[in-house]
């Protein structure tokens, strides 16, 4: 679609494989970590900081032939809570999916609080933390109390 916005011509489009689209702007780096896409194996762009239609600004990240797991949408939805994953076919857009930052976030993130149940190696305890502020992201651990912040989140899925 060539009638669209200049932003739209920052980076052409994809043949097949995913689009993460209305990242918030600074986020895109860490959609790429999540998504181990850095390493050269995959062609990979990166639009950043360009108007969104909905939002003020937006960064983009596109990845050619992949399509990502359960697991990565579900990391993906901590870094960019408003962000819609494309999935690319013979050019065309033939899944559009919002994520969803769930009430409830088990599985994906540890609890820092050394002495949590969570943590002890012979506890079969999944961590569970409720969601206890969107904005900015803090989530609050059901076992002992502990709040993990976003920047905590991010260390933890990008190493
Ligand atoms: N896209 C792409 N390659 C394609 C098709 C789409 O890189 N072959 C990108 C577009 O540039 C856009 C995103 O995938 O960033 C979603 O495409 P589309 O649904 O056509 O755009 P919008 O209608 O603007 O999406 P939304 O309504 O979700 O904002
Ligand atoms: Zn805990």
């Amino acid at each position: 679609m060539m009638s669209g916005s200049s932003q739209e011509l920052v980076v052409r489009k994809i043949e097949k494989g995913t689009v993460i689209d209305h990242i918030p702007v600074g986020q895109a780096l860490n959609v790429i970590k999540i998504l181990g896409v850095g390493g050269g194996k995959h062609t990979v762009a990166v639009v950043m900081n360009v108007a969104s239609k909905k939002y003020g600004r937006k960064d983009i990240v596109k990845v050619e032939g992949k399509e990502l797991s359960p697991v990565e949408v579900n990391r993906i939805a901590l870094v960019a809570p408003e962000a819609t994953i494309n999935v690319i076919q013979e050019y065309k857009v033939v899944k559009k999916n919002k994520v969803k930052l769930p009430e409830r976030v088990q599985g994906i993130v540890k609890c820092t609080n050394p002495s949590c149940i969570t943590n002890k190696p012979r506890e079969p305890v999944v961590p569970t933390f409720k969601v206890y502020s969107r904005s900015p992201l803090l989530l609050l651990c059901e076992y002992c109390g502990n709040r993990i912040s976003q920047e905590e989140i991010i260390k933890q899925f990008t190493g």
